[in-house]
C-alpha cells in the first residue's frame, strides 16, 4: 500500500511513534521565544482529547511577560518561606529563564468519579500539548511545583479555587540540551491473558 513500509508500518506512525518516544522534560531553555501562534495551536488540539460525558474540563491560561515577571517573585517568597533564601534564589532564577508559562486547570465537581475522570482527560490534554510542542522542537516540562498549590499564585491569575485546580504548569521553550531517559522493558508491565 503506497506510504507504507516493508513491515507494514507507515511513516507517519513511524514518525508518531518516535515523536511520543523522544519527547523529554527539560529544563534548560534558550531565550528565544516560542511564538503564541504555536502555543494556540498546541492548546486547540488539547481540547480534543477524550473527555467523558464531553465535559471538556481543562481552562488554559497563557501567561504574558508581567504575569510571568510576578510568578518568578512568587517562586522565590514561597520557596524561601518553605526552604531557605538561597534555594529560593537559585529556584527564582531558574524560573525567570523560562521562556514559557502556560498553566492548566481543571474544573472541580462534586462528584468523585466524574472529578478523577476529568482529571484523566486534562492529563491527556497536556500530553496533547507536550507532544505538538515536541513535534515544533520546543521541549518542556510539567511542573507541579508549589507555586502550583499557592493560594496567591490564584489569585494573581484570578483563579476561584473553589472552582477549579491546577493539573499542570507547562514550561516551555527551545531546550538548551535534551535529557535521556529510560523505561523499563515491555515484557515487565504487560500481563497477557488467554
Ligand atoms: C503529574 C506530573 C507532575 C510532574 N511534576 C514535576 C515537577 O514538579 N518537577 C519536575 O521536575 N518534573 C515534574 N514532572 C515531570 C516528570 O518528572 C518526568 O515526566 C519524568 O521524570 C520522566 O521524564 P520524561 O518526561 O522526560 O519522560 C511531572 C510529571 C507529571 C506527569
Amino acid at each position: 500500500m503506497a506510504g507504507h513500509l516493508p513491515d507494514g508500518k507507515s511513516r507517519n506512525l513511524r514518525a508518531l511513534a518516535e515523536r511520543i518516544r523522544s519527547r523529554r522534560t527539560t529544563n534548560l531553555f534558550l531565550k528565544q521565544e516560542v511564538s503564541k501562534d504555536l502555543v494556540l495551536e498546541a492548546i486547540e488540539l488539547a481540547r480534543w482529547a477524550p473527555n467523558h460525558h464531553l465535559t471538556e474540563p481543562w481552562h488554559f491560561y497563557l501567561l504574558g511577560d508581567k504575569m510571568k515577571a510576578a510568578s518568578v517573585e512568587l517562586i522565590r517568597a514561597i520557596v524561601t518561606e518553605n526552604k531557605t533564601a538561597e534555594l529560593g534564589e537559585h529556584k527564582a532564577k531558574s524560573a525567570a529563564a523560562v521562556p514559557g508559562w502556560l498553566l492548566v486547570t481543571c474544573t472541580r465537581s462534586d462528584d468523585e468519579l466524574r472529578e478523577r475522570e476529568d482529571y484523566a482527560s486534562c492529563c491527556c490534554a497536556v500530553q496533547n500539548i507536550l507532544l505538538y510542542l515536541s513535534e515544533a522542537g520546543v521541549a518542556s516540562k510539567w511542573t507541579t511545583g508549589l507555586i502550583t498549590r499557592d493560594q496567591r499564585f490564584f489569585e494573581l491569575l484570578g483563579i476561584d479555587e473553589s472552582e477549579e485546580y491546577v493539573v499542570s504548569l507547562i514550561w516551555y521553550g527551545y531546550p538548551k540540551i535534551l535529557p535521556t531517559q529510560s523505561r523499563k522493558d515491555v515484557s515487565e508491565i504487560v500481563t497477557e491473558t488467554d
